[in-house]
């Protein structure tokens, strides 16, 4: 395929920010002996700025994205195809117009982690400004990161999850005792709490007694206006299979990998901190670095349920691009829960791929291929109707 302009958004008012600038950095390297890639940082804050000099790692770990990046956004108009960027010097959008740049993009890659980026809110952007972009729509997008709402459509799919009650903030922070008391009722000990809408970890607590929950509970409560809580996943190891396809491309698995957790579950550190010196990244290298076993340590045939079930919960949330879809499994009985699809993973899953015969570079054109002919079905639809309401001679106001 000819080289395509590639717009790569990436950062983000999200806390997995970082995370983010890493997996963007790692797409555009693979990307770029095949296209001209764009990249679009979107700073903590919010800005947009775009520029060749912010394909450096080094502008983040400095802070010089302000002097490497110009202010620029995509305009939810339809057809404007691109970036509107204003010359460096000017400061300010839109204070002189006759400035203004356009920078057309033939696609756009998400690649920011968790809110405002893997939630919908971006791709609802994408979708008025009618540009091809990479992975779930915003409607599979925004249920992939709201947990009860990926779980209900799992269910519905006939795809084992864990039960769950979900909470809402204003009940733990004025009744913290009844909400522990429905807790117990319902789930018992241990069991998680989770922010219906965040990722890597963050705000998740687990709780072997009341005292704990009472904790988690008012930490999950301080990241989102609903919690959901669910027994812990006893005698379960993790176990993580990708997904690609969507839009007419056959989903398919990758090979399935054990994240090795530290601690008793996954957090954060464990997911992105791990492996530099001194315990911590400072060269971080995303989900790349996480310790794991490739293919995971299980049987065939749970490799093969917890590839199948893969499909169809990326399926069940009419997902498309590339996934990642994290599982409980109990090897003694075979039982395998999902418990999350993750629709822009980490590192865009490529080390998932690798073992399963795409490269990288291979896997950022399948997500240009379904994004591109995710496109094009979109305008094979109609979305006009000719009411002839408005017409002058119709007259009157009848209702429709
Ligand atoms: N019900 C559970 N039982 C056991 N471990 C859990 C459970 N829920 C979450 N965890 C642990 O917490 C980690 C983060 O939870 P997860 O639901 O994946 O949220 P996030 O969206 O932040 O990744 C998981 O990778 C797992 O290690
Ligand atoms: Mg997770």
């Amino acid at each position: 395929m000819a080289s395509l302009k590639v717009g790569v958004i990436f950062g983000g008012r999200s806390v997995e920010h970082d995370v983010s600038v890493v997996t963007a950095h790692q797409a555009m390297a693979a990307l770029a002996p095949d296209h001209e890639v764009i990249p679009v940082y979107v700073t903590r804050e919010g800005k947009w700025l775009t520029g060749p000099g912010l394909n450096d790692l080094a502008v983040y770990r400095d802070k010089r994205w302000g002097s490497a990046g110009t202010p620029c956004f995509i305009s939810p108009e339809t057809g404007t195809g691109g970036l509107t960027v204003e010359p460096a010097a000017q400061g300010g959008l839109l204070k002189r117009t006759r400035d203004v740049r356009y920078l057309p993009l033939d696609v756009v890659i998400p690649a920011i982690h968790g809110t405002f980026g893997e939630d919908g809110t971006l791709q609802g952007l994408l979708e008025l400004a009618d540009i091809p972009y990479a992975g779930c729509n915003s409607l599979a997008s925004a249920v992939g990161m709201d947990k009860p709402a990926m779980k209900a459509c799992f269910r519905d799919a006939g795809i084992a999850v864990l039960d769950h009650i979900v909470l809402h903030r204003d009940e733990i922070l004025s009744d913290l005792g009844s909400t522990v008391e429905k807790v117990e009722d319902a789930i018992g000990y241990p069991a998680f709490a989770k922010p219906s809408r965040l990722g890597s970890s963050v705000g998740i607590g687990k709780a072997k007694d009341r005292a704990t929950l009472q904790e988690v509970l008012q930490v999950a409560a301080t990241y989102d206006r609903r919690i959901l809580v669910e027994p812990s996943a006893e005698g379960c190891i993790e176990i993580n299979c990708s997904v690609l396809g969507g839009y007419g491309f056959q989903a398919r698995a990758s090979v399935c990998e054990q994240p090795v957790a530290w601690e008793e579950f996954l957090s954060f550190e464990d997911k992105y901190m791990r492996g530099g010196k001194d315990g911590g990244t400072k060269d971080a290298q995303g989900m790349e670095a996480l310790d794991r076993r490739i293919p995971a340590p299980i049987s065939d045939e749970l490799t093969t349920k917890v590839q199948e079930l893969a499909v169809r919960a990326f399926e069940s949330i009419d997902g498309a691009g590339v996934a990642r879809v994290d599982c409980f499994v109990k090897q003694e009985s075979g039982e395998v829960w999902v418990n999350e699809i993750n629709t822009v993973p980490g590192s865009f899953a490529f080390y998932l791929w690798e073992h399963s015969g795409i490269d990288f570079g291979g896997l950022m054109q399948s997500l240009i291929d379904i994004a591109l002919a995710g496109h094009r079905q979109k305008q094979d639809l109609m979305f006009t109707y000719e009411s002839g309401m408005l017409d002058k001679d119709r007259g009157g106001s009848k209702r429709g």
